[in-house]
């Protein structure tokens, strides 16, 4: 079996395929877990602990409607297709895990605090609206009717009703179980060297002195993906790191202080039904540099008192640092490299939670069927080449 770039190559047989996936975050658990369902024999390799990547770091929204920004329309329907199955997918994942994975539905809550932020939720809500995503309009007085606590200078808001939240860490441990399960293969503290190319088709991947053979591998690495020391030059997919710092307190989960997702100005808070609220995030071009700064913290949680000042008197629960994968387009990197056999999964930015659903579905489908679901065709890979072909 052969996965090329073009999906018209595939020579698909009548046996499942066995596929190893590198890194076990939510997207090398997700896509390893469908293709386990499906009969197929999985191994995935996972360089530190399963779930540590950026997928612990993350605050769980599944924000499509919220997050939505001009320019990135082909992003919106993705984001919202895998919104979608959200619900279902969380049924299937709580069902084999046999915990529940934290996923709250009371949707989110977008508030400005002064005339600048009210022109810009405004700007915002016309452009969301126009895209067709369920929003409200709310004034101060009845944002304060949905969170009692917040600042009561608040001007007005914006409420979605389908941007709910799941807690990214028991999603992964969910997935994890999961996986496993279904007699998937997940060996940790393994890193992979390299993959195996023998005359242009992947043909495994390289663990210690072992090559593991495998009919396709699929690339997860998270903000690691662009590893030259891993991939051949050709296959690597543009992919940076994007650091966030966030924060939890701890607040008493009988008396929340808050049950929305909120977005103020300079920060965002979301509620767990464990009482930590967490905070974030900064987004800055830092590399790996995974240290705390004075200026980060100091700036989420000024934004988050801003918004709800009670946040004063709450302890410190934890801080830490996470890495987004941010492609070149800050869209993701999914579908055939230009190595026979190495597919990619990669560039999910700061969505990869939201897309957890859509993404392991597609993937399995075209390992499965060796055609991308339509939904994906828009994020192969080859969008770069075609890009760079263009300038040339
Ligand atoms: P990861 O979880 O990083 O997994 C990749 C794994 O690959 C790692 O465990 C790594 O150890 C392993 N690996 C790397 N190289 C090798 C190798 N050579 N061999 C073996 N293993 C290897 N998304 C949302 O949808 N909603 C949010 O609210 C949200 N908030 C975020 C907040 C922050 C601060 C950050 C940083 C991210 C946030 N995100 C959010 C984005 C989301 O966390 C990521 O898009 C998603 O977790 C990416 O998952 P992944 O599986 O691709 O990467
Ligand atoms: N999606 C939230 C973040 O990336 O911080």
């Amino acid at each position: 079996m052969s996965l090329h770039a073009s999906p018209t190559c595939f020579s698909g047989t009548t046996s499942t395929p066995e596929v190893a996936i590198v890194g076990a975050g939510v997207i090398g658990l997700g896509i390893g877990w469908c293709l386990a369902k499906s009969g197929c024999s999985v191994a995935i390799f996972e360089r530190g602990e399963a779930g540590r990547g950026a997928s612990w770091a993350a605050a769980g929204m599944l924000a499509a409607g919220l997050e939505a920004e001009p320019g990135e329309k082909a992003l919106l329907a993705l984001n919202l297709e895998s919104q979608r199955r959200w619900p279902a997918f969380r049924q299937q994942v709580e069902a084999a895990a046999g915990f529940d994975i934290g996923y709250r539905n009371e949707g989110s809550l977008r508030i400005a605090l002064n005339r600048d932020d009210v022109e810009k939720l405004r700007f915002d809500y016309e452009f969301q609206i126009e895209c067709g995503i369920n929003l409200q309009w709310l004034n101060g007085i009845e944002a304060r009717q949905l969170e009692a606590h917040l600042c009561p200078g608040v001007q007005a808001a914006t409420f979605s009703p389908n941007d709910h939240q799941v807690d990214s860490r028991r999603l992964t441990a969910a997935l994890k179980a999961a996986f496993q399960g279904q007699g998937g293969q997940l060996h940790e503290t393994t890193a992979v060297s390299a993959v195996d190319v023998v005359d242009g088709t992947c043909r495994g991947v390289v663990v210690g002195d072992d090559v593991h053979g495998a009919d396709i591998v699929v690339w997860a690495t998270g903000p690691w993906a662009h590893d030259p020391d891993v991939l051949p030059p050709a296959a690597l997919p543009p992919v940076r790191p994007i650091k966030g710092q966030m924060l939890s307190l701890q607040m008493n989960p009988k008396m929340p202080l808050l049950n929305h997702v909120l977005r103020a100005p300079k920060a965002y808070l979301v509620p767990r039904h464990d009482g930590r609220l967490i905070i974030g995030a900064t987004v800055e071009e830092a590399g790996f540099d995974d240290r705390l700064t004075a200026g980060g913290l100091l700036t989420l949680l000024e934004g988050a008192w801003q918004a709800l000042p009670s946040v004063e008197d709450m302890p410190i629960d934890e801080s830490w640092v996470g890495f987004r994968p941010g492609s070149r387009d800050d869209a993701p990197i999914l579908g055939p490299s230009t190595v026979d056999g190495l597919l990619l999964a990669n560039g999910h930015h700061r969505h990869g939670i939201l897309l957890t659903p859509l993404t392991s579905e597609a993937i399995s489908q075209l390992i499965l069927t060796g055609h991308p679901p339509d939904c994906i065709k828009e994020f192969s890979p080859q969008r770069f080449r075609k890009m760079k072909e263009a300038m040339s």
